[in-house]
């Protein structure tokens, strides 16, 4: 379904990704993983097409979408949910969810997928009317999840849904997104949290210095001598 061919993307003069190459099917679960500025954000923000690539193609369903805007990418069925959350603080819970549906389709389905929302996450229909800003950080991470649902989405891409979160939170975050996956919606999952994201994925990607260096099944990369070193603290 979507398709990432030998993309290399730049900040200026800086070179962030090189000759990156990766696949999602239909469905599927997919996790990219790397330490800190190994160009995971840029990643996602490539095949959103918030950041123009400087070469290589970005597929989805067969057809390059690496010069569309960014909301015609959305109108396809891709859906980012960004690190660190950006949920809006002096909105409603439901008024944030709302955000997610801006799109015309999406717009004309609000109500019935307010209520799947709600159904997958009902800490949030209890705090429908609430400010986002008084949510805790796993309630505002579901209320950035649930909004990236609001597009009725066939990919959702998640960039370190668990950070900065406690590990029993953490732990709630993934079954969600275990949940979510069940609804058929394919999952691009972007990660510090490598035993968690590889638990979740059937596939994964190791991204460092801009390159992919390692892919395979999760349960192979859990098990890779270079996986457990550098990643995994074994
Ligand atoms: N807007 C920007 N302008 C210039 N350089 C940037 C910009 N955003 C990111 N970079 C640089 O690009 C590199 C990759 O950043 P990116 O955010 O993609 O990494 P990351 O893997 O998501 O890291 P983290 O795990 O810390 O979120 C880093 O060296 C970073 O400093
Ligand atoms: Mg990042």
């Amino acid at each position: 379904m979507l398709e990432v061919k030998d993309l290399d993307a730049a900040y200026g003069e800086v070179m962030v990704l090189r000759g990156v190459g990766l696949s999602v099917g239909r469905g599927e679960s997919v996790a990219v993983i790397g330490a800190n500025g190994a160009g995971k954000s840029t990643l996602l923000r490539a095949i959103s097409s918030l950041l123009r690539p400087r070469g290589g193609a970005i597929l989805f369903d067969s057809n390059r979408v690496d010069h569309l805007p960014p909301y015609e990418v959305a109108a396809l069925g891709i859906a980012h949910v960004p690190e660190g959350r950006r949920v809006l603080p002096d909105m409603t819970v439901e008024e944030n969810l709302e955000l997610g549906a801006y799109l015309p389709g999406p717009k004309a389905r609000r109500r019935e997928s307010l209520a799947w929302v709600y159904g997958i996450f009902p800490r949030l229909a209890e705090r429908r009317r609430q400010r986002a800003g008084t949510l805790s950080g796993g309630e505002q991470q579901m209320l950035a999840i649930g909004r990236g649902l609001m597009l009725r989405p066939r990919l959702l891409m998640l960039d370190e849904p668990s950070l900065g979160l406690a590990p029993l939170v953490v732990e709630v975050t993934f079954q969600k997104i275990a949940e979510v996956r069940k609804e058929g919606i394919a999952i691009l999952l972007v990660e510090q949290n490598v035993q968690r994201a590889l638990g979740l994925a059937d596939r994964g990607y190791v991204l460092d210095g801009g390159r992919v260096v390692l892919e395979g099944p999760s349960q192979d990369l859990l098990e890779n001598p270079h996986v457990k070193v550098a990643y995994l603290g074994l």
